[in-house]
């Protein structure tokens, strides 16, 4: 496979995964395709040497692993984590409102989106809905509007006069209702929007019970560039690093090569990470010990997988913007189509050290990839990732690594080509090694 099929792939995935419970839907089909059997965490687990397995928690995280045949204690788990959910815009409980002759969607902001970029976009929204069964259970259930149905047009030039210079500011209550239809008619505008998930979700109206949406562009991925070697679509941050680690651990040298070797992908990381499915939860902790317990390995045996153990903390990274030099450290710009950059910050907002960033520019130069180091400007508060929790919690060696890209947090953002194969590259060097 070239670079530009890998990251057509890559488009391809994240075209079809316009929410995180679609993201992890789209990898679980993966998975299926290449013989991982499902764990179901109220179910007893027994684990094969060898086999292939994956554990999804309510939806939208999910652990897939192959059981090592090389011993546990002595090799330990290989870990790549990343997230599956992406700053925007998430649709209120009363969705719809009427105000004047619209209908008007209500948005809630989720963690830290550029606003102005959702502007003018053909949007729509898509996520999963709780619903009650004949018999009186309750299912989860995947719905997707793939037409564009929400927008949020700008306020023309000659009433916003000063918006080259001021830049657009949305107020978040009152600024940001997507716009949906206009309302001749007399129908409560509840009752739109009850039918409308019926309808969609082939559902009667009184079966659904509650849901939750992700406001989504509906605009396909697409290169871009001289020789095409940018590409662009929404959540590149942080969809492009579970396709990465996911294209390698299916690799076939990786999957025989012996080791546990781990996708932890996590949900609510945007927001904080703080929840039963996020990476600051159990479910990592959980996952590691019930393969470990399955493993029969003793209690002072599990501790000492887990200090063997290493994990990639994959994150995006800011790529160098020559328009805006003032925003970067000077002397250490990372750029796009120069391989994966190894994020460093000195008060643990990224959890590399010398060590375990030692280990991975090894495992670049083994996998003949260029690598590159990124700090954070000093008077500029920095981001953080699920590193530093997850090696809190576990006490995992960890490196905070991930590709450059522009526009972090745009509805539209921007990565290289190169960089794809690049980190795909050195993540298989990571799952293979001793
Ligand atoms: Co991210």
């Amino acid at each position: 496979m070239n670079d530009q099929q890998c990251v057509q792939e890559l488009l391809d995935f994240i075209d079809a995964s316009p929410s995180p419970w679609h993201a992890v839907a789209t990898m679980e089909q993966t998975l299926i395709k290449h013989a991982f059997q499902r764990l179901i965490e109220t179910e007893s687990w027994g684990l094969s040497a060898g086999k292939r397995y994956y554990v999804i928690r309510d939806d939208s995280s999910i652990i897939a692993f192959v059981a090592g045949t090389k011993s546990l204690v002595n090799h330990g788990y290989k870990i790549i984590g990343a997230h599956t959910d992406s700053p925007g815009l998430r649709i209120k409980p009363h969705a719809l409102f009427k105000t004047g002759e619209l209908l008007c969607m209500g948005v809630e902001v989720y963690g830290g989106p550029i606003l102005a970029t959702f502007t003018d976009r053909d949007l729509s929204f898509a996520g999963r809905l709780s619903y009650q069964t004949t018999t009186g259970d309750i299912k989860t259930k995947l719905v997707r509007f793939e037409q564009a149905l929400l927008r949020l047009p700008n306020l023309a030039i000659h009433m916003n006069r000063t918006v080259n210079e001021e830049g657009l500011k949305l107020n978040k209550q009152s600024e940001l209702p997507l716009l949906f239809a206009s309302s001749a008619e007399e129908q409560l505008p509840e009752t739109v929007f009850t039918e409308l998930l019926s309808t969609q979700s082939e559902l009667a109206a009184e079966q659904i019970l509650s849901w939750e949406f992700n406001v989504y562009d509906t605009q396909k991925g697409a290169f871009w560039g001289a020789d095409q070697a940018f590409y662009s679509n929404s959540q590149l941050d942080n969809l492009a690093s579970c396709h990465a680690g996911l294209s390698a651990l299916l690799d076939k040298q990786v999957l025989n090569s012996g080791n546990t070797v781990i996708c932890a992908f996590f949900d609510h990381e945007e927001v904080g990470s703080e929840s039963t499915k996020g990476a600051n939860g159990s479910f990592l902790p959980d996952t590691l010990e019930r393969i470990a317990l399955a493993s029969d390995l003793k209690p002072e045996e599990y501790k000492r997988a887990l200090a063997q153990s290493f994990m990639l903390s994959v994150d995006m990274a800011h790529a160098y913007q020559p328009n805006f030099p003032a925003a970067y450290e000077p002397e250490h710009k990372v750029y796009v189509n120069k391989g994966p950059v190894i994020k460093l910050n000195a008060n643990q907002r990224y959890s590399s050290e010398t060590v375990s960033e030692a280990m991975f520019i090894r495992w670049c130069q083994q996998a003949n990839v260029p690598f590159q180091k990124y700090a954070h400007r000093t008077d500029i508060p920095c981001g953080s990732t699920i590193g530093p929790m997850t090696s809190a919690k576990l006490g995992i060696r960890t490196v905070d690594v991930g590709n450059a890209m522009w526009a972090m947090h745009s509805i539209r953002e921007s990565a290289g080509v190169l960089d794809h194969r690049y980190i795909i590259d050195v993540m298989q060097c990571f799952f293979k090694s001793e």
